[in-house]
């Protein structure tokens, strides 16, 4: 069970009542698609405030994020892992700053439910009124990308700690990333395809509607190609769809030797129940966004002995991973961190060490720091930032094992 804000949600403002229910009661329901009470859930616009106990003169970094709707996992994890970084800071005393002063951190969150319009309201909040220092978000490639235009015009720093699509870093300069972008995800998980899995047959079924999805499958397919494998059936949905059976049925005529899904967990744990119906047996590959606790639920016995890329594995023994796990379970009621509980963490230490280094804390000063981003030590994979801001580090092929992901095998680039 995920404990998303179970512990150290403190509300600043008049949103203490919000956070109080909260805390209680606030759990992943990544597959319900309307949230059912409202008192439960942050109101779009509605900020929450992350930090114990921070100081009125803190340093405000924003963050925005998919708290709620479908894909409530990817903001929950990650919303725990800039907590946690920020927390750590603070327990430290907080950021050493260039003028001598030492000061504590705040996160001010919003949620946009998975939404782009929302998330790019969210970003307009965060620079006109809340007047936040860095943004930390989306994990949605087509989030970010509604995000990142509003972060470049007002100059003011945006990580995003997940975002893979390489249109995002692109907007500009003031646009970076601590994960690496998907044209190697794709490589990678064609690679597996071709060298591990031995397919020479392979069937796509993509989300029409997201810039991951379909900056994926196009990655893949080259690769795959490339390789001289075979792409006999490339299908379509849109996210929020129930019924994938048509799909299938054309997929399963091509008889492929696996179907590369690069959806969100919620849409492919659905995908996966109704292709075992139809009796589809080929193993279904993804990437990182079947990323949750959410998937094994979902897809059950359906799921079990697919494989997808990701950003890390919670098997890994370094003991920068392991302390990090033990640290994040201790604080969210046992949650095992997925990527995003990384992913996130390493965000918000990567803005808060280049906040150390700063001139002082302007977006241009901040932005040059963050983008000299240079072997740092992340729960992800070490991050070393190239010309476009994108992080250049390997990257894991999992599968799904007995209800979870089992490490299978590290690609690097
Ligand atoms: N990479 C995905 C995207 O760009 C988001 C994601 C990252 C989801 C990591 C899960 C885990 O849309």
């Amino acid at each position: 069970m995920r404990a998303f804000a179970s512990v150290g949600v403190v509300a600043l403002s008049a949103l203490s009542l919000f956070a109080g229910a909260a805390c209680e009661k606030r759990t992943t329901d990544g597959n319900t698609p309307t949230p059912p009470a409202p008192v439960d859930k942050p109101a779009p616009g509605q900020p929450v405030d992350v930090a114990a106990a921070a100081p009125a003169d803190a340093i405000l970094l924003g963050e925005v994020g998919s708290l709620t709707g479908s894909e409530a996992t990817f903001g929950q994890s990650t919303a725990n892992g800039i907590q946690m970084a920020v927390d750590e800071m603070n327990a430290k005393g907080g950021v050493k700053l260039a003028d001598g002063t030492q000061k504590k951190l705040a996160v001010r969150v919003y949620d946009d439910q998975g939404k782009p319009e929302e998330a790019a309201n969210a970003v307009t909040r965060l620079i006109n009124q809340d007047k936040v220092k860095v943004i930390l978000g989306e994990v949605a490639s087509s989030n970010s990308l509604a995000m990142a235009p509003k972060a470049q015009a007002a100059q003011i720093p945006m990580i995003t700690p997940s975002s893979t699509n390489p249109k995002v870093t692109e907007v500009g300069e003031y646009i970076s990333r601590v994960c690496f972008i998907d044209p190697f995800q794709g490589f990678v998980m064609a690679k597996f395809a071709d060298e591990t899995l031995k397919a020479k047959k392979v069937a796509i079924l993509k989300d029409n509607k997201s810039d991951y999805s379909l900056g994926l499958s196009q990655f893949f397919v080259e690769e795959f190609k490339k390789r001289g494998g075979e792409i006999v059936a490339e299908e379509a949905y849109s996210k929020g769809d129930t019924d994938f059976r048509g799909q299938l049925t054309s997929i399963k005529g091509k008889k492929p030797e696996a179907i590369y899904v690069p959806g969100y967990y919620n849409d492919v744990g659905v995908i996966a129940r109704q292709a075992r119906e139809l009796g589809i047996k080929a193993p279904l590959l993804g990437g990182d966004g079947w990323e949750s606790e959410k998937l094994y639920e979902l897809g059950g016995a359906a799921i079990e002995g697919s494989y997808y890329t990701n950003h890390y594995s919670a098997e890994d023994p370094n003991p920068r991973i392991q302390e990090f796990i033990s640290k994040y379970k201790a604080k969210f009621g046992g949650a095992m961190p997925d990527s995003l509980g990384a992913l996130g963490y390493d965000a918000a230490m990567v803005a808060i060490v280049a906040m150390e280094r700063a001139k002082d804390l302007s977006g241009p000063a901040l932005k040059d720091e963050i983008n000299k981003t240079k072997d740092h030590p992340g729960i992800a994979g070490t991050i070393t930032l190239n010309d476009k801001r994108d992080a250049v580090k390997p990257a894991v092929v999992l599968q799904v094992k007995g209800g979870k992901s089992v490490y299978v095998a590290t690609v690097s680039p």
